[in-house]
């Protein structure tokens, strides 16, 4: 059986937290609240498998994969508890991060061939973990490639990002001017900073930040939201040049890890 123990002081749950998160509690966060469920379907790319077909597959997992399952459920037990003992706040998503990076140190949970990077004609892909059946607790893995970059853009829930390799150059940015009215806003950059292997960033919902990848290859980073990327209808990218908003066409696509 898998060892998910981490260390006491990477541990963002007190220990009495750790012991009443026992392994059985992690397969039924995963089979139950925080199964992969096919509600995370959108539409197909490329061959890939996407989650539109149904729950993740349990009966051909690796032995990887399903150490992986396990590992997740527990961090996100854990990140279900400081939720509901402090709420959303810029203190709890501090310690939301700190799970998150226990999680991030387990490298060999995230082999290269279980998220394959985009291809030729692709800028990233995006593989869900994890979702709770209300839609809550959304943890994906995010590769995208070199040259990649988003506008200024909310989530409206709260945002971790963490590393597992690579780097991430983020602008947070803060409101000058704003009028939902008309669609219109001027921005400032208020904070630069990179998001490489094991470090993060916490993102409270109406916080703004874009991404720009450089280096040669496609990075992989875990990114964990409140709310699944796929309902959140009210988020905004902003055009710096314009100095508007909008809502953002279509929604991304997630992928199934390949398991097997
Ligand atoms: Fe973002």
């Amino acid at each position: 059986m898998p060892d998910v123990t981490l260390k006491p002081r990477d541990r963002a749950c007190t220990e009495q937290e750790w012991a009443d998160i026992t392994l059985r509690d992690g397969l039924r966060d995963t089979r139950g609240a925080s199964g992969c469920a096919g509600r995370l379907a959108v539409g197909p790319q490329a061959g890939r498998r996407t989650m539109e077909n149904g729950p993740m597959d349990t009966l051909d997992l690796t032995g990887t994969a399903r150490a992986r399952e396990q590992a997740v459920a527990r961090m996100l037990a854990c990140v279900r508890g400081i939720e509901q003992r402090e709420g959303v706040s810029r203190a709890s998503l501090e310690k939301i991060k700190q799970a998150l990076i226990e999680l991030s140190r387990r490298t060999e949970l995230f082999p290269e061939a279980h998220f394959p990077p985009p291809t030729a004609g692709e800028d990233a892909t995006l593989y869900g973990l994890s979702v709770d059946a209300d839609n809550r607790h959304a943890l994906y893995v995010y590769r995208p490639a070199p040259g990649k970059q988003t506008p200024p853009h909310n989530h409206t829930t709260w945002a971790i990002v963490v590393g597992i390799h690579g780097e991430e150059p983020t602008r947070v940015y803060e409101r000058v001017t704003e009028d939902r009215a008309t669609g219109r806003a001027t921005l400032r950059v208020r904070d630069e900073f990179v998001v490489g292997p094991h470090t993060g960033a916490a993102y409270m919902p109406d916080d703004v930040h874009a991404i720009h990848i450089a280096g040669e290859r496609a990075i992989m980073h875990l990114h964990l939201y409140g709310r699944s990327l796929l309902d959140l209808p009210e988020r905004v990218n902003f055009d710096l040049a314009r100095g508007t908003f909008s809502r953002p066409a279509g929604r991304p696509v997630v992928l199934k890890p390949v398991a097997a």
